[in-house]
């Protein structure tokens, strides 16, 4: 085939959209190559991320999940769903996007979603991760990708990268020693994915990154 259709993203985001960005480029300099990012939501209004994927001229939704606070469910998700089958997604990737995906979004994108964690799951799913494992006395941490499954930060994962936790470190401190590696690995395992170098059913455990491998 001549022009061969580029795989299509979907990024769910809440904040900041550090991960986000980091995909925006990694698709940019040809990283992740082929592809395009079709949409951008957001359940906040005033997420930073929007302003960032305007400026890289990527379609963005505002699209509430009320009255739910940490969920999306109901009305809410029938909405989400319809707004992404309309952009034909390859992959939806959740980037910081704070909400606990429900089953019926789920069953829409059999095995097309996947999430970021900033933990060495399956240690510390949830809220919360680094100060629970500096109280935890952990020596090493890091992070997660993972597909999204109906149990919390459970579903299986595909790549994760390790850093120490060290002395003196506080959350913050921490979390941005993990967020780095959030940066690399998951772009990295967005490309592999789309290659189909791995696939849901060919992963047994997950990839340990290498900082050797430079992508
Ligand atoms: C990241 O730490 C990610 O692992 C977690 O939420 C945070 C989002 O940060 N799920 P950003 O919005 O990508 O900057």
């Amino acid at each position: 085939m001549l022009f061969p259709r580029k795989h299509r993203l979907v990024i769910l985001i809440s904040g900041r959209g550090s991960n986000m960005k980091a995909i925006l480029e990694a698709v940019k300099d040809g990283r992740i190559p082929h592809t395009k990012v079709v949409g951008v939501i957001s359940d906040n209004p005033t997420a930073e991320g929007l302003t960032i994927a305007r400026k890289y001229g990527i379609k963005t939704r505002y699209l509430s999940a009320a009255p739910y606070k940490t969920k999306l469910e109901g009305p809410a998700e029938e909405k989400y769903i319809a707004t992404i089958k309309k952009w034909k997604p390859d992959l939806i990737i959740l980037a910081g996007f704070m909400r606990v995906i429900k089953s019926r979004f789920i069953q829409s994108f059999p095995n097309k979603i996947i999430n970021i964690h900033p933990s060495l799951l399956p240690a510390y799913p949830g809220l919360h991760t680094h100060e629970r494992v500096l109280a935890a006395g952990e020596k090493e941490s890091g992070c997660t990708v993972h597909f999204v499954n109906e149990t919390v930060d459970g579903g299986k994962r595909i790549i994760q990268a390790r850093v120490p936790v060290l002395a003196h470190d506080t959350p913050q401190t921490l979390a941005a020693r993990i967020l780095e590696k959030e940066h690399v690995i998951l772009p990295y395992a967005i490309r592999l994915l789309l290659e189909k170098k791995i696939s849901y059913e060919s992963l047994t455990e997950p990839l340990q990154w290498r900082d050797e491998w430079k992508f």
